[in-house]
């Protein structure tokens, strides 16, 4: 069975490769990357896999079995067509089963819902496929937080929208072994799993981080608009008003969902406690 991971030059796409090397029991696994430079090292073939070119996604899946579409970064909009051009190759070329990695949070009424939209409705493109298929809908990561730390320590705390809403975060790592199984596993065929942990506030968040780097962060909830005033002035109007439309979504309760991980990977989700102890500094 060949197994295609797309975005292999992305961070999860990278970590979906690794996970694959560890439980795939030596299937041949492709790497497709937009820009395969970026994909080096992994030890497996890497091909041109651009999701806005569908010769070149055609080229790269042929005599693939099972691919991992790793979802896009674009506007919301344009991510629909180029999703639709990798699975329109993997049919065209005899493609058996698509993995899709989709996304938790608010379908409506937030600043990041049309990027959940444009999710979904990949979603039910892979379903209408035809062929096998199976889904994660991704929590958030929490790397992103712990990469964050010297802003936040610079700021004295975490100031954001969220509230007293609790976040399913995961991390990049614990999704790729979740993958690696929906990939491998026949039994995940047809279903659609929500992947991250216990669910936690971000009073929570800034007591782990300060578990783990000895920092002394307190947590400030403001409104919607002040913070994304603060995120475009820092990311721009594109990321600025994705980032803010997530903490909207935590403040609405759409990230604190019941989570399949267990069923997905087939063990439990690291606990967070173990995750900020593995990155406990000495000083902490
Ligand atoms: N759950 C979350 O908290 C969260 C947060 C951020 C993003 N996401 C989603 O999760 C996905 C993967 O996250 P990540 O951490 O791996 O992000 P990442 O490290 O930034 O990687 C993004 C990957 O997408 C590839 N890509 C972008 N546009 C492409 C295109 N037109 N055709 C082919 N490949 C394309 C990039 O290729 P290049 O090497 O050519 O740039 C790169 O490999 C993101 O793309 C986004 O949809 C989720």
């Amino acid at each position: 069975m060949t197994i295609a991971v797309t975005a292999a030059s992305g961070q999860l796409g990278r970590q979906i490769v690794q996970a694959l090397q560890e439980i795939a029991g030596g299937e041949p696994i492709v790497g497709l990357a937009r820009t395969p430079q970026n994909a080096r090292g992994l030890g497996i073939d890497i091909k041109p896999g651009d999701y806005g070119q569908p010769d070149q996604l055609k080229a790269a899946l042929a005599g693939v079995d099972t691919v991992l579409v790793v979802s896009g970064m674009g506007a919301p909009d344009g991510r629909i067509e180029l999703h639709r051009n990798v699975i329109g190759a993997a049919r065209s070329v005899g493609v058996r089963k698509i993995v899709y990695t989709s996304i938790q949070g608010p379908e409506k009424g937030a600043g990041f819902s049309a990027v959940v939209q444009s999710n979904r409705q990949t979603e039910e493109d892979v379903r209408a496929s035809g062929l096998d298929w199976a889904i994660g809908r991704n929590g958030i990561y929490i790397e992103p937080d712990v990469e964050y730390l010297e802003n936040y320590e610079a700021r004295g705390e975490i100031a954001n929208c969220a509230g007293d809403g609790k976040c399913g975060y995961t991390t990049r790592a614990e999704l790729a072994h979740a993958y690696a199984r929906l990939i491998t596993g026949a039994e995940h065929n047809g279903k659609t799993y929500n992947l991250h942990n216990e669910p936690i506030t971000q009073a929570q968040l800034a007591a782990y981080l300060n578990q783990a780097f000895g920092t002394t962060l307190g947590y400030r909830s403001i409104s919607v608009d002040d913070y994304r005033a603060d995120r475009v002035n820092e990311l721009g109007p594109f990321l600025g008003a994705i980032i803010a439309g997530i903490y909207e979504g935590i403040r609405m309760g759409a990230f604190d969902n019941p989570s399949d991980y267990q069923s997905a990977a087939g063990r439990p989700h690291q606990s967070w406690h173990d995750y900020f102890e593995a990155l406990r500094s000495p000083s902490a």
